[in-house]
């Protein structure tokens, strides 16, 4: 059995739907707490030498979504002291989400389904989960998922606000919550 690591020690994971801004506030929230930051599908790209879209494009959605749970379940369980921001649809794996609450602490990033409509242009071109897909469709899929999603640690509220913002807040609470809990 994996030792859990202690509440300071452990890696603070991004949850969300795709395009709500988990790599914007990865980045900025891992400089803060002086930590490396780890965009799961970045090192999947690296591993595989092709972007995302190639992937399920010439080895479809299960091998992704296969690759996907090995590597995303061993950033979160074999490192500590980093911040990883994960596929949009990585926590709907069972076995990615319970490594993830057993070993971490997951922050869901809510943002509301009418201002996501209104990033659609700039997140469909790379997001094969989206192609051949009309609005309502993905509309049924945002709503499929927020179930999961609400099972985080702690969630934050995107909507209208900025990501400087966003990452202070996370800060904040973060840094309280190694005070109250940590070890
Ligand atoms: C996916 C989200 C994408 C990427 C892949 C599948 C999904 O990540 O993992 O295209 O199923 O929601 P982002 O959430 O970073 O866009």
């Amino acid at each position: 059995m994996k030792r859990i690591p202690s509440v300071r020690e452990r890696n603070i994971v991004l949850i969300g739907f795709m395009g709500v801004g988990k790599t914007s506030v990865g980045e900025q929230l891992a400089k803060r707490l002086f930590r490396d930051f780890i965009d799961v599908d970045q090192e999947i790209e690296k591993t595989w030498k092709m972007k995302i879209s190639d992937i399920f494009r010439l080895k479809g959605e299960e091998a992704f979504r296969k690759i996907e749970r090995e590597m995303t379940i061993d950033y979160c369980t074999n490192t500590s002291l980093k911040v990883i921001s994960l596929g949009g649809g990585a926590y709907m794996q069972d076995a990615i989400r319970t490594a993830c609450l057993d070993h971490c602490i997951v922050i869901y990033l809510d943002l509301s389904w009418s201002l996501w409509k209104e990033r659609l242009n700039v997140l469909i071109d790379n997001r094969p989960v989206l192609q051949d897909k009309k609005v309502e469709e993905m509309e049924q899929l945002f709503t499929k998922r927020q179930p999961t999603y609400q099972k985080n640690s702690f969630q934050v509220e995107t909507d209208g606000r900025e990501v400087a913002e966003i990452v202070s807040y996370l800060e904040e609470v973060i840094k309280l919550g190694w005070e109250i809990y940590g070890s």
